[in-house]
């Protein structure tokens, strides 16, 4: 809400004609009233909007998403920008969806966005790559897990996540076989399939990258800081001054630099990512570089660590924006003038 937020009022106005669309928890698209959306705090608690209907197919080249308490309303959408984290988010079904109503969108496609969700699918591609990541297990909710076969291959520290989440929800770390065993019992509530993975000991570095498979570009790196402990959901959006984001990151080699953006690249082409992407990685002392995840959806508030890095390499607030719109165009131009069938 509150990057969707930033980027309203960040938009630039006199070119786009912004239409506010909220997704409510049951899944229900409301038409927002740009004032009420702006003082908003959540979709539920409230009962303004009006729900809109969704008509896969159209005839002419622009789509308009009418209004079900007045189907005749015509509220013309040429390109959105899906600001929705997590499941049904950023995991392809959204855009998925964009692509069967035949609207162009911000960020990586539904295969992009799915791939980049996964944390065992994401690893799997980039290990393939020749890209470095830590060492993991992968467990099923139906199977038992040897825990002691997992201690005697990764050995301690370990963390523990559930392959499609997010936002550090039900990612625990584990310094032993009774924590390892809770830590799984947690991350199953979320998913059914969890990633047991060997803790790296590295600097975490926060890497952003922008364009389409044609012209891929990264800014320079940002570092979360922790006080103490690991990048949890705490840290992330309740204590504030447990994580600190640095932009630039101080101390990093011009060599670990060059690295770590050489890296970032790679990913985001080899994970089938477009328009956008946070990369992170770890840093280690000897300048191994680990990818950890990709962020198809990173947190976009004007202080938020993608932005930042792009404000820091020159592309201000709302030229990103201006960019990633253009970006989204672009790529529904290029994909729609693809052949569907044999003739
Ligand atoms: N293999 C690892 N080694 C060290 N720290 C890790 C490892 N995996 C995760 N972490 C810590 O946990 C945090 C959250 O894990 P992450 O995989 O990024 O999940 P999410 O997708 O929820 O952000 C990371 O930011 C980092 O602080
Ligand atoms: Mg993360």
């Amino acid at each position: 809400m509150n990057s969707a937020r930033n980027i309203y009022k960040a938009i630039d106005k006199a070119k786009y004609n912004v239409v506010v669309i909220g997704v409510s928890r049951s899944g229900q698209w409301l038409h927002l009233p740009e004032d009420e959306f702006m003082l908003l705090t959540s979709i539920e608690s409230s009962n303004i909007g009006f729900p809109l209907m969704l008509m896969p197919g159209h005839e002419n080249p622009i789509q308009y998403l009418p209004e079900i308490r007045n189907p005749k309303s015509e509220i013309r959408i040429d390109v959105v920008f899906p600001i929705i984290h997590g499941p049904f988010g950023e995991d392809g079904t959204l855009q998925g969806l964009l692509a069967i109503l035949g609207l162009p969108f911000v960020g990586p496609n539904a295969l992009g966005s799915s791939v980049g969700m996964d944390k065992d699918f994401t690893k799997r591609l980039l290990r393939d790559a020749g890209i470095n990541v830590a060492p993991w297990v992968l467990l099923f909710k139906h199977e038992k897990p040897d825990y002691q076969a997992i201690v005697k291959q990764l050995g301690f520290p370990l963390f523990v996540k559930p392959a499609n989440m997010g936002s550090s929800v039900g990612v625990s770390r584990a310094e032993n076989e009774a924590e390892l065993k809770t830590a799984v019992e947690l991350a199953f509530k979320f998913d059914i399939k969890v990633l047991v993975e060997q803790g790296i000991r590295g600097r975490e570095i926060e890497t952003a990258v922008l364009g389409n498979v044609e012209d891929m570009q990264v800014s320079g790196v940002g570092e979360i800081v922790m006080a103490k402990g690991f990048y949890d959901y705490e840290s992330k959006y309740l204590s504030p001054d447990a994580a600190k984001v640095v932009v630039p990151a101080e101390n990093v080699s011009p060599k670990d630099l060059e690295n770590i953006r050489r890296t970032a690249l790679k990913a985001f082409r080899v994970l089938g990512l477009e328009g956008l992407s946070r990369l992170d990685v770890f840093l280690t002392d000897d300048g191994t570089v680990y990818v950890n995840e990709p962020n198809t959806l990173p947190g976009f508030t004007n202080i938020s660590m993608y932005p930042k890095l792009w404000t820091e390499a020159g592309l201000a607030y709302s030229a990103l924006i201006d960019r990633l719109l253009q970006l989204a165009l672009d790529r529904h131009q290029r994909d729609g003038a693809l052949q569907r069938t044999r003739f």
